[in-house]
């Protein structure tokens, strides 16, 4: 008997290593040729709809030094060969934003903050050939990227866009519809200020604005800042302050031309498609000759 077991124990112990061996002896996989490395993106496209680079262009008053930057940017570019033109970002700066100069990357959505002008030729190289972020300079501070294309600072209230395609009466807006509902209620110019603040930047967005809604965005903005219990009330109130404020011309632009300069508001957009369309309609066709 005991017998037995030991030639079963020892069949067992033969049909493991042959199963062990025969898995060594597995043919060995074939060899899949490595991809091809894929072929080097450029940072962003020199031809794309939105420029690679802007820089501020504040008004007066500013000193931050943006335009010595802009000069050394354009500069470090032409030594580089890379052909990226030089935008422009939209910038409410009263002079004391303390961010400036500052540098907008719209391809990619993201800021660098005060920027030294000899650095420059960093950007270009390390930036814009190589891909790589500077994380000195990158604006990573939650409290003013509100969104990828929007600069804003709480306490100067400057207001920038990463470039000319971003509409500042849409931003105005956007700031609202983040706000609204939230006031707790307890006084009335936050409470009604943001209800009727919002409707009136719906209407100007919407290509129904008129003056008395802007004026009245003006005057509720500053009520809300000066005559509310909290600050809730002046920080939802300030960005929508600095949008009119500096960027008047396209708020009127949106109610006096039912134009968006930036091409964002649809139904604007949408307005003056069909009024174009109209007025193609409207010019008379030329008679053809001999009749
Ligand atoms: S300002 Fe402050 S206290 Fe007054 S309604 Fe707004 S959130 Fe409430
Ligand atoms: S200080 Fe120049 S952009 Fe603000």
């Amino acid at each position: 008997m005991l017998a037995r077991f030991k030639e079963l124990a020892r069949d067992i112990q033969d049909k493991a290593r042959g199963s062990i061996k025969k898995t060594h002896e597995e043919p060995a996989p074939k060899v899949v040729p490595l991809r091809r490395p894929a072929p080097e993106r450029s940072f962003c496209d020199p031809n794309g709809k939105r420029p690679c680079i802007t820089v501020c262009a504040p008004g007066e008053g500013c000193g931050c030094g943006c335009e010595e930057l802009r000069q050394a940017l354009e500069e470090a570019l032409e030594r580089s060969g890379l052909e990226i033109a030089v935008g422009k970002a939209k910038t409410g700066c009263p002079g004391s934003c303390a961010m400036g100069p500052f540098v907008g990357f719209p391809q990619k959505g993201f800021f660098y903050v005060n920027v030294d002008p000899r650095d420059a030729g960093l950007i270009v190289e390390e930036t814009l050939r190589r891909g790589k972020l500077l994380f000195p300079y990158l604006s990573v501070n939650p409290a003013r990227s509100y969104r990828q294309d929007i600069l804003y600072d709480r306490t100067t209230g400057m207001l920038a866009a990463i470039d000319e395609q971003v509409c500042m009466v849409e931003v105005a807006k956007y700031f609202l519809d983040f706000e609204e509902g939230l006031s707790c209620g307890k006084c009335v110019p936050c409470r009604l200020g943001i209800k009727r603040m919002h409707e009136s930047l719906g209407r100007i967005v919407e290509g129904a604005g008129t003056m008395e809604d802007l004026e009245q965005i003006k005057v509720l903005a500053h009520t809300m800042i000066y005559a509310a219990h909290c600050q809730f009330a002046m920080a939802s109130s300030r960005p929508v302050l600095s949008a009119v404020s500096f960027f008047e011309d396209e708020f009127l632009a949106h109610i006096q031309e039912q134009q968006c300069p930036a091409g964002v508001c649809e139904a604007l957009v949408e307005i003056q498609r069909k009024k174009a369309f109209r007025e193609r309609m409207a010019v008379p066709k030329k008679k053809k000759k001999g009749k």
